[in-house]
């Protein structure tokens, strides 16, 4: 049995309704990152970026998960080579979908983080500059969101599962984001067989020994009962 890594991205959830960053009308298309994705964008304006993520905080909470998020809470709970799932998405659907165990390496929006202390704890639905650490009282709450130019989380867990993993699928993701970008290479550095999963696969030829191309909630059930079916 081989062991699998799963990198998910926005893709996996658009057909759940939440947008994704750089499609057509996607996220950095409207908004500009160094505003609402960065420390000093928070540090400038910090009701901008509550303001921005409580509104894709209100958009998670709001959706369901799809197909996709059910597929491979199914490959985890039925596959018993080990499958780690790995995700750049900040929402919980993946868990929604009964995934257990979900790497989130850009954090999680159901979470909020002190940026004096570093408690974390569950976010409210709406956070506000003016709201305080539960722990230390100061009043420097964020959510608990990797941004640019700060460090994802998990990163030894992940790159050493990646080492032993013999299959290696990068789901619904543009692979523009280091170091989730780079992970590919390190699995195939590792000889591990490498799939894409992607509506439209990344235009880098020859980055993946395999390509399976389509929406999310088509293609990964029935590459997943595939697997099933094989073991
Ligand atoms: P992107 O928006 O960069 O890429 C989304 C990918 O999903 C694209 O390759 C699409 O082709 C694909 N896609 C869209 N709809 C799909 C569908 N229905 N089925 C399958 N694939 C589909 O999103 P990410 O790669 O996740 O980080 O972006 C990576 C990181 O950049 C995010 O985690 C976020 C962002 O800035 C931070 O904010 C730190």
């Amino acid at each position: 049995m081989s062991r699998i890594v799963v990198l998910t991205g926005a893709g996996v959830s658009a057909e759940s309704g939440l947008g994704t960053f750089r499609d057509k009308g996607g996220l950095w298309t409207r908004y500009d990152l160094s505003e609402v994705a960065t420390p000093e964008g928070f540090a400038r304006n910090p009701r901008l970026v509550h303001d921005f993520y409580n509104a894709r905080r209100a958009n998670a909470l709001d959706a369901s998960p799809n197909a996709a998020h059910v597929a491979l809470a199914r490959l985890a709970d039925r596959y018993t080579g080990g499958v780690t799932l790995v995700t750049q998405n900040i929402d919980d659907l993946h868990e929604r979908g009964g995934a257990r165990d979900v790497i989130h390496m850009h954090g999680e929006i159901t979470r909020a983080l002190c940026a004096v202390c570093e408690t974390r704890w569950d976010a409210p639905r709406v956070m506000d500059p003016a709201d305080t650490c539960p722990a230390c009282g100061a009043r420097a709450t964020r959510p608990d969101i990797v941004w640019f130019g700060e460090m994802p989380y998990h990163m030894e867990r992940i790159v050493a599962a990646i080492e032993a993993a013999e299959l290696f699928v990068a789901i619904g993701t543009s692979g523009e984001v280091y170091p989730a970008a780079g992970f590919v290479d390190i699995a195939a550095a590792s000889g591990a067989e490498t799939l894409e999963i992607n509506l439209e696969p990344t235009p880098v030829p020859g980055r993946f020994d395999r390509v399976i191309a389509g929406p999310a909630t088509q293609a990964v059930p029935d590459w997943v009962e595939t697997l099933l079916r094989e073991v």
